[in-house]
This record gives structure tokens, C-alpha cells and sequence, in this order.
């Protein structure tokens, strides 16, 4: 018998992002968005990353093709369905839902003298709606919702324009929501933009002559928009907190040469250095070394120190799915991509290659608190798998013994005295992949019957690991002990 120690006032909960589960992608007045380009292609082995690089010519053809399956316009059409949705998820006894807001609902255009009133309606109602089911709404600001204007007319968040595009947009949702929402996150997982370049900076890949430092300027740019965030919520005496998010890339060295250990203190420090900004408000020395050996000059103004040092972030939100192990047979010194990362034989992995590690959860939020002591939010975490709906349910006990372990590791800790203050579960309701734009690579307690190519009746149904789920939180975590 385990014992467990989950504070009584944890946020037990999920979490969803409106480019993967809403649909509506042009409806009461949204324009398209960079999510919206990605197709599902069937004849492509889909357990590849394919949203991570794009050229003007093929976001010109997503946007005017009229034949291929773009998933992600479609979601599972919880732009409709969010109601109904909502019951299970209060069936589940969540206590937090962690959500985004589509920017292009909000400015549909690049003109911000007003913003779109049906696009905050809609946000206002289901904000209002998650409370109602008993549940603390957690925002995303941006959470892969570039808006393609941004893309097509500032060529993406390298050009410091789009910081104050997204001041007005965050500023808008601020006003209208923050009597409503404690926690908020600027940006998604601001690290993996060199993962993920495209959807998370919006810079086609041809429009730049050097790539690698329009990932670091937009990052760059990224965090003085995070910035402005926090500053405006200290003006405006907003009684909420501002997290900063990443997605755990922390790795193991393959073995105890020193060339690998010092490879993984490198290739960490990669992952640590955005919170290093945004917590302690200034450039680590090891990341400026970076720039100078690599010729790149990010252009970063005195009065931008200024506003970072002054508005370090309250609580750090880390997704994590799986670890890593690096090796210098594999890796570039200074190692920034899944590609670095050797398959660790210790550890099985997901069909789709991702490494099933509950120790490294415990590690990783260890490394965290001792280098931050900031409270922490699992943003996300889960398991993406082939689902079988069997006699309308899943028999998902894989699901299940995943998300258990990495409880008990989170339960352990709580037991070191860190400050873990919520689990949102990745995709409690299944929704498309960010990754791969596969429906069937599904997440959920809950089954929504859309295949990868959109048919399916979209009923929902209860998996095993609903009724799981439901004792954990209705317990708060002690079945985790039996
Ligand atoms: C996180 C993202 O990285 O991983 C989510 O914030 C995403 O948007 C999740 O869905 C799981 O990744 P995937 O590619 O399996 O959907």
C-alpha cells in the first residue's frame, strides 16, 4: 500500500487546445489558422512528426486545396458539442479544464481596432459553461493558433510586430476573462520551437536566410510577449498567475563516459534555458557562449531586459510523455532535436516511438524544483494509442497503468515537498494529434468515434479508464494506493 499525499484543493482535471478539438475553422467569423494547413495524409507513415517544417508554397496549396482532409478544421466539432462534452468530464469529477483560445476567433484579421465579438461570446459561454460543471477553466493564450496573417503578411514571430499583435490579443482575453481564470500560459510549450518550428513561431522555412536564429528571435520574441503579459496583469491588478510552459526534454546520457554526461548537461541546459529566462529575468551565460560559437545575433534591446527582468513568470506548466537519452555517436554537440534523442533499451516505447518512462517524470520535476522552487502544473500528460471500441467501450488498461505510475511518481514528489499543484490529463475527451493529425492516435477516457479520415458516427463513449480516472480524483489520488 502506497501512501498518497495529494493536497486536498489539487486541480485534478485535462487539458485540450482549441486547434485540435474545436472544429469551425471558419465559422462566425474565423479566418484560417496555421494548424488548419496541416493535411492527413493515408498514404504517409503517420508516426512521423510531420508539422515541423513548411515553405510559402506549400501553405499557399493547404489553403487552397479543396480535396485533402485537414483534420484539424474539424476537430471533433466541440465548437458545437462543447455541452454535451462538458457532463462527462463533470462525470469524471474534474476539477480543472485547461483550454485555449483560438486567436484568429478573436482578430480574425491583422486589423486590431476591434476584436471579433462572436469569437469572445463563444469563449465567454464555454468558460461560463466549464464552471457551471464544477471545473476551474486553466488558458492557454496561443497554444498552436497562429493566425495565417501572421505568417503571410509579418512572416511569423521573428518580426517584433507580431509582439504587439499578440499585446492587443492577450490584452482583450485578459480584460474579458481574468475575473474567471487564475492561471494562464502565454505560449504552449515554448521550447519545442525548434521541434516544431513552423507552429510555433510561423516562419516558413524559405522566407528566412537563417533559420536557427529566426527560431531564437521568435522565441526570443515570444518571451517579451510573455512578459507584457505579466505586466499587464500587475497593473491591472488581475489576481492571477502567469506560468511558463515547456515540454519535458530532459535527457539521459547513454552512459557514463564524460563526452555523454556533458553531451545531456548540454543538451538540458537547451531545455532549461527558456525558464532560466523567465524565472530568473535574464540570458544564461551558456546560451549567450551559444550565440557567439554559432554567429547568431538576436536583437535584444535594452528596454526588452528591462521588462524581462522585471516580469519573471509565477508557475511553470510542463507537459511530459517521455524521456530522453542522448549519446554522442547520435547527436550534434549541442543537441536541440528529437533526432538526438537514441532509443534507451531500458525503456519500451509507444507505437509512435515514445518512450514509456514514469522515473523520468520524477526526475524531471525534480531537476525543476531544485533549480526553480516554482509551483508546478502538469499541463499534460498521457498516453496516445490505437484505440478498439469494443461493445461501446475500451478496455484501455494500457491506458490506465501509464497514467498510474506517472501519478505515483508525481505522488512522490509531493512526498519531496515539491509543489505540484495539478494534473491535467492530455485529451480527456480523444481529439486530433498535434503531431501527426491522426484522430486514432487517441488520448482520452472518453472514445469519439471520428477515424483518422473524419467518418464515424462521432458518438462518444465511456473507456475503462473513465471510471479509473473518476475514483482517482473522487478519492483524491488514495485508489492509487490500492
Ligand atoms: C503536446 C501538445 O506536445 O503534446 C499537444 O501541447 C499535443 O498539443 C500533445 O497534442 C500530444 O502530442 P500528439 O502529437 O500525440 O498529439
Amino acid at each position: 500500500m502506497k501512501k498518497t499525499v495529494f493536497p486536498n484543493d489539487f486541480l485534478w482535471g485535462g487539458a485540450i487546445a482549441a486547434n485540435q478539438i474545436e472544429g469551425a475553422w471558419n465559422e462566425d467569423g474565423k479566418t484560417i489558422g496555421l494548424s488548419d494547413l496541416f493535411i492527413y495524409n493515408k498514404d504517409k507513415d503517420n508516426t512521423k512528426l510531420h508539422a515541423s517544417d513548411m515553405t510559402s508554397q506549400q501553405v499557399e496549396f493547404a489553403k487552397n486545396d479543396k480535396h485533402g482532409y485537414y483534420p484539424k478544421r474539424h476537430g471533433i466539432d466541440f465548437y458545437h458539442t462543447y455541452k454535451s462534452d462538458l457532463k462527462y468530464l463533470k462525470e469524471m469529477g474534474f476539477k480543472t479544464l485547461r483550454i485555449s483560445i483560438n486567436w484568429a476567433r478573436i482578430y480574425p484579421t491583422i486589423d486590431t481596432t476591434k476584436p471579433n465579438e462572436l469569437g469572445l461570446k463563444f469563449y465567454d459561454d464555454l468558460i461560463n459553461e466549464i464552471i457551471k460543471n464544477g471545473m476551474e477553466p486553466i488558458i492557454t493564450i496561443l497554444h498552436y493558433e497562429i493566425p495565417l496573417y501572421i505568417t503571410e503578411q509579418l512572416g511569423g514571430w521573428e518580426n517584433k510586430k507580431t509582439i504587439a499583435l499578440y499585446e492587443v490579443f492577450a490584452k482583450t482575453i485578459l480584460d474579458r476573462y481574468h475575473d474567471r481564470v487564475r492561471y494562464w500560459i502565454p505560449i504552449n510549450q515554448i521550447n519545442l520551437v525548434h521541434i516544431e518550428p513552423f507552429i510555433s513561431i510561423g516562419t516558413c522555412i524559405d522566407k528566412t536566410d537563417n533559420y536557427e536564429l529566426s527560431k531564437f528571435q521568435g522565441v526570443h520574441n515570444q518571451m517579451v510577449a510573455s512578459a507584457l503579459v505579466k505586466k499587464y496583469a500587475k497593473q491591472q491588478k488581475f489576481n492571477i498567475k502567469i506560468g511558463s510552459m515547456l515540454a519535458d526534454l530532459t535527457a539521459y546520457p547513454e552512459n557514463a563516459h564524460p563526452d555523454n554526461i556533458l553531451l545531456a548537461l548540454k543538451h538540458n541546459r537547451l531545455n532549461y534555458f527558456y525558464t532560466d529566462v523567465q524565472f530568473r529575468g535574464e540570458y544564461p551565460g551558456y546560451i549567450n557562449r551559444y550565440f557567439a560559437d554559432n554567429d547568431l545575433t538576436i536583437e535584444v534591446s535594452e528596454q526588452e531586459k528591462t521588462l524581462l527582468k522585471d516580469n519573471t513568470l509565477d508557475f511553470l506548466a510542463v507537459s511530459y510523455y517521455f524521456s530522453q537519452m542522448v549519446s554522442v555517436d547520435q547527436s550534434r554537440e549541442f543537441s536541440t532535436s528529437y533526432a538526438s534523442s537514441k532509443k534507451n533499451p531500458f525503456i519500451d516505447a509507444t507505437p509512435w516511438g515514445w518512450a514509456i518512462d514514469s522515473k523520468g517524470l520524477y526526475n524531471c520535476l525534480s531537476c525543476y524544483w531544485d533549480r526553480y522552487q516554482k509551483p508546478i502544473l502538469i499541463a499534460e500528460n498521457g498516453l496516445g494509442m490505437h484505440d478498439k471500441l469494443i461493445n461501446e467501450t475500451v478496455n484501455d488498461d494500457y491506458r490506465i497503468t501509464y497514467l498510474k505510475a506517472h501519478l505515483i511518481a508525481i505522488n512522490e514528489c509531493l512526498k519531496d515537498g515539491v509543489d505540484v499543484f495539478g494534473f491535467c490529463a492530455w485529451g480527456p475527451i480523444d481529439l486530433v494529434s498535434a503531431s501527426t493529425q491522426e484522430m486514432e492516435k487517441r488520448y482520452g477516457f472518453v472514445f469519439v468515434d471520428i477515424n483518422n479520415t473524419g467518418e464515424g458516427s462521432k458518438k462518444r463513449y465511456r473507456k475503462q479508464s473513465f471510471h479509473w480516472y473518476k475514483k482517482v480524483i473522487a478519492t483524491n489520488g488514495k485508489s492509487l494506493g490500492e
